[in-house]
């Protein structure tokens, strides 16, 4: 695996590729990998003749008071996971290759990015916009791979890259689980194990979701309620619980068709986030 830290080498790397008529998928990341971002990793490899990962804690995706200075960093633990995963670049850039001196291409996140997390965590959805467009002008892959974790995330993305005209395939992978229900995130590891033991409500109330929309109740704001009942007990803090419309993410007063079912909560200090699409 070739290691490259700066836009020049990383440049001249995508041209030879290029030249060779290689399909490159790209796997973008904040590091600290772990099993979700190891099956993106393995979709990319079976469908591109060239994979590319890259680590970079994009510090303007974090507020103020977030965990960027904290985030999880383990470059040589990752960088033998992705040499057993055969991935053929991983790309480790530092802040001034990304942001150079006077960069000013922010990208706007769009109208997706206004409900969930967007309202909750201003700036970030911008944040991550940018700096995907940026990696994506770098690498210029042929797919780029992200996971239904960050389901919203996945569909700003989507939508950017529909909106500034980007020639990529976004491909979205399922969210994986641990053995114990919660969504795998690098932010797991700042659970206690008595947190953890709490983290589980969240997958727990997402299948309490799932039984009373397939029980037929329409209205959301019963159904709402009862989720928030079932995490106040468990968890330390409710960011949101959102029943919206799973393809615009609008806000939708009464169950119809596919929605999306998304949670954010504190247990303890760390923000978990978790959703499940629900057919109504
Ligand atoms: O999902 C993430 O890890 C990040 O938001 C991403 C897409 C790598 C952008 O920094």
């Amino acid at each position: 695996m070739l290691i490259i830290r700066s836009v020049k080498q990383l440049v001249k790397a995508i041209d030879r590729l290029k030249k060779e008529k290689k399909r490159i998928g790209f796997v973008p990341t904040m590091g600290f990998l772990h099993e979700g971002h190891l099956s993106l990793v393995r979709r990319a490899r079976k469908e591109n003749g060239c994979v590319v990962v890259s680590i970079f804690v994009n510090p303007i995706q974090f507020g103020p008071t977030e965990d960027f200075a904290r985030y999880p960093r383990s470059i040589s633990r990752d960088r033998q996971m992705l040499e057993k995963e055969h991935a053929d670049i991983l790309f480790l850039p530092e802040v001034n290759e990304i942001y150079p001196k006077g960069f000013n291409r922010y990208v706007q996140p769009g109208l997706l990015a206004k409900g969930l997390c967007g309202r909750k965590r201003p700036g970030h959805f911008r944040g991550v916009t940018t700096v995907v467009n940026r990696l994506f002008e770098l690498v210029r892959p042929d797919r780029a791979y992200f996971g239904k974790k960050d389901y919203q995330q996945a569909k700003v993305i989507e939508a950017m890259v529909k909106r500034l005209g980007v020639k990529v395939k976004i491909c979205l992978c399922e969210l994986i689980r641990d053995f114990d229900g919660v969504a795998i995130s690098s932010r797991n590891q700042y659970l206690s194990p008595e947190e953890r033991i709490r983290a589980k409500a969240l997958y727990q109330s997402l299948k309490k979701a799932r039984r009373l929309i397939q029980s037929g109740i329409k209205d959301i704001s019963h159904i709402r309620s009862e989720l928030e009942a079932f995490l106040k007990a468990h968890v330390d803090q409710i960011d949101y619980v959102e029943i919206v419309n799973s393809e615009n993410l609008k806000p939708l007063k009464r169950i119809s068709g596919r929605v999306l079912v998304a949670i954010a909560c504190f247990v303890g200090r760390t923000r978990l986030i978790d959703n499940r699409v629900i057919k109504g």
